[in-house]
């Protein structure tokens, strides 16, 4: 049987030229942990980390609600269907935020009113900067976690019910949650998963459909790694599947996708359509 061989990016790390691509390259999902807590000092640099990440128009358009209220926890556990974020000894939420800076506004001079035409931070540019502000801070903190030997799993599914999650947590207009984490030290050691081939995904100058050359040759061989990982790796009783089959059977599947989204971002009082 054709064993599953590691890519090259995995387990050379002797390759990465310093701790931080090391890290990087390293990096995979964890969805299981021990309940060991995590120290304060360790919690600021993480939130420190998050706080050093670009931000769009320098508005600081994002925050993040760490979730330490067990019943709270249960619940997003619960509406995510992941229930091992129970046993995380972290957890945040992070917000698209335009909240902070209408009310900084509102004090600075009173006389400009949200409900004016000319109010932009509740535009759909600002929903989108905002919500491009709170994936990068939390990409920083999933990164200063891994580096420091600690595990993250991204949560896009805390917001299966965004009006249950923005009611839970008290979301004001011009806050919408975007993406959760959970961090804690790991408690599994998977391998990291394969990536698609450099050149069918980073192009020069202007997009690169693949050509059924590719989708025979590079993308083939992808395939047929992604179906040895899951074969020889991963879930072991799980259908073996090539990438292209795992896609097949998500593009058309309405439990891939979820209920617009537009009417709990509209109650939130953004207008994507400005
Ligand atoms: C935006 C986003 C949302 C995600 N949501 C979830 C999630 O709700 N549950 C989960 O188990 N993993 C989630 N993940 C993790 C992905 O499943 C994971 O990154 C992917 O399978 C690749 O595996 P790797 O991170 O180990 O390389 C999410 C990742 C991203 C980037």
């Amino acid at each position: 049987m054709n064993k599953y061989t590691r890519p090259d990016y995995s387990t050379s790390s002797s390759q990465a030229p310093n701790e931080t691509i090391r890290t990087l390259l390293e990096r995979r999902t964890i969805r299981a942990f021990d309940s060991d807590p995590i120290d304060s000092q360790t919690i600021e640099m993480l939130e420190l980390s998050a706080q050093h990440a670009a931000t769009s128009r320098y508005f600081n358009e994002w925050s993040a609600i760490r979730v330490t209220d067990p019943n709270l926890i249960e619940t997003i556990a619960q509406d995510a269907h992941q229930l091992y974020i129970t046993k995380a000894p972290l957890l945040y939420i992070f917000l698209a935020d335009q909240r902070r800076n209408a009310d900084l506004v509102a004090a600075e001079d009173p006389s400009m009113t949200e409900s004016d035409d000319s109010f932009i931070l509740n535009s759909g540019y600002s929903f989108l900067q905002a919500q491009n502000d709170a994936v990068l801070a939390l990409h920083a903190m999933e990164t200063a976690a891994n580096s420091l030997g600690l595990g993250c799993v991204i949560l896009g599914s805390v917001i299966n019910d965004p009006d249950l999650l923005i009611d839970i947590l008290d979301l004001p207009t011009l806050v919408y949650p975007v993406l959760g984490l959970a961090i804690g030290k790991p408690a599994q050691n998977p391998d990291p998963k394969p990536r698609m081939p450099h050149r069918a995904q980073i192009f020069e100058n202007s997009y690169q459909r693949p050509t059924q050359q590719d989708i025979g040759e590079a993308l083939g061989e992808f395939d047929q790694t992604v179906y040895q990982y899951y074969r020889d790796i991963r879930h072991k009783d799980a259908p073996r599947k090539t990438f292209s089959r795992i896609m097949r059977d998500k593009a058309f599947n309405p439990k891939e996708n979820h209920s617009p989204m537009a009417p709990s971002i509209h109650r939130q009082g953004f207008d994507l359509e400005k």
